[in-house]
């Protein structure tokens, strides 16, 4: 008999019980987080992480792909059908990696590409200096409108006629309003530059009807899978045929060795779930559950960046309650709700402090929690930080939470 993981390694065992446990009994608000099903999990836990794939299926650098290519296979073509796609490419080990391929397939060091500036929303990889991107590529920055705290479109246009970028980037990590990809296209066409799609947060909304798609609009599209999508921590690239067997050389052999296999049929179980009706259902009440919170927020006096939200995320300026995103995020984690602190727009306190608190509804909703439950959520919030100095009442709204999460089991867990 061969010894469990229990027997081998009795430390690690403890740790993942301890964090699934952590993980049943908090209120999981991070927008990049969710709970993946029982099945995604099995699959990634599975003998395919033993096989070397590198390739694609029927042209591998490897013997014994006849099985493997079948997994990889499905995903592709569930990938095309959900998204509305020529191509999709499924090895990226993350959105980091599936956003540098694309850059590596698209354009020459040093060449000039738009994205969307970090403190008014935009991720790392889209230019940032201390990232790969912004070190390689001459990034430059759009933002949001200092007033409405939308995407300025109009400024987008005119930085893309002033600096001609090869490629435009749109998406965000903390921007709670829709992407206008059908404008933005119009810009990238202006100037002949290609659009980049990056919809790591708001793939699963696309997936389920509930934000509109880049489908016809970019075309290149890289995603996570682990966000709204719920599926296995990974990314993807989907494509016009015309941009796919770069983007292909872009992952492998541009910037990856082996692909996971494992991770690629958890993908696969994530692009199967995520085409059910039961998702659509999911995805629609996400962002529902998004403007019941910040609609329950805003009335007990909070700020809510660009006013409200059209996503599973809210970016919250928690400084009218006198406390600053740090001490906020750390408040709201001692009375067991997970969040994280960030920048808002035309922040005055730095990116290790931030003005505000981001949060989101996709792990919430796939417990099952619906408007109700948001209502009580956001007083909770409210509470939690109007007490940040009173210990008592964060261990007593932390018991409430407890009973709150003990009433909608997270699905994908095994002991609650
Ligand atoms: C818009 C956007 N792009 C890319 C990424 C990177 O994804 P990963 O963490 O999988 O590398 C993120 C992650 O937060 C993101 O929000």
């Amino acid at each position: 008999m061969e010894s469990s993981l229990a027997e081998t390694d009795p430390q690690i065992e403890g740790i993942i019980g301890r964090e699934e446990q952590r993980q049943a009994i908090v209120l999981e608000m991070i927008p990049s987080e969710n709970y993946a099903s029982r099945a995604v999990i099995q699959a990634v836990g599975s003998v395919l992480t033993n096989k070397y794939a590198e390739g694609y299926p029927g042209a591998r650098y490897y013997q014994g792909n006849e099985i493997v290519d079948e997994a990889e296979n499905l995903a592709r073509d569930r990938a095309v059908e959900l998204f509305h796609f020529d191509h999709a490419n499924v090895q990226p080990h993350s959105g980091t990696q599936a956003n540098m391929a694309v850059y590596l397939s698209l354009l020459q060091p040093g060449e000039t590409v738009l994205g969307m500036q970090l403190d008014a929303g935009g991720h790392l990889t889209h230019g940032h200096k201390v990232n790969a991107s912004g070190k390689l590529y001459n990034f430059v920055s759009y933002g949001v409108d200092r007033e409405t705290e939308m995407i300025d479109y109009d400024g987008m246009l005119t930085l893309a006629k002033e600096h001609r970028p090869k490629l435009i980037v749109v998406g965000a990590t903390a921007y709670p309003r829709q992407i206008n990809f059908e404008r933005a296209r119009e810009i990238a066409d202006e100037v002949e530059a290609v659009l980049m799609a990056d919809m790591a947060h708001i793939s699963g909304l696309i997936a389920g009807g509930a934000h509109p798609s880049p489908a016809g609009h970019a075309q290149v599209v890289t995603t996570s899978t682990h966000k709204t999508l719920r599926g296995p921590r990974g990314g993807m690239v989907l494509s016009d045929s015309k941009y796919a067997r770069r983007v292909d050389r872009g992952v492998f052999p541009g910037s990856q060795g082996g692909p996971m296999m494992h991770v690629i049929a958890g993908k696969a179980v994530m692009l199967k779930e995520a085409a059910s009706p039961r998702f659509q259902q999911y995805a629609r009440q996400t962002v529902k559950n998004a403007g019941v919170l910040a609609e329950t927020l805003e009335e007990s006096g909070l700020r809510l960046v660009s006013g409200g939200t059209e996503t599973h995320l809210v970016l919250v300026d928690v400084t009218p309650l006198g406390v600053l995103g740090k001490v906020a995020a750390t408040t709201l984690e001692s009375a067991g709700i997970v969040t994280n602190y960030n920048t808002i727009p035309f922040d005055v306190q730095p990116p290790t402090i931030g003005s505000g608190v981001r949060m989101g509804t996709p792990a919430l909703t796939t417990r099952g929690m619906r408007d109700q439950e948001m209502r009580t959520i956001g007083h909770l919030i409210v509470r939690a930080l109007q007490s940040h100095d009173d210990e008592g009442e964060l261990t007593r709204i932390r018991g409430e939470v407890r009973e709150l999460c003990e009433a909608f089991p997270a699905p994908g867990l095994l002991q609650q």
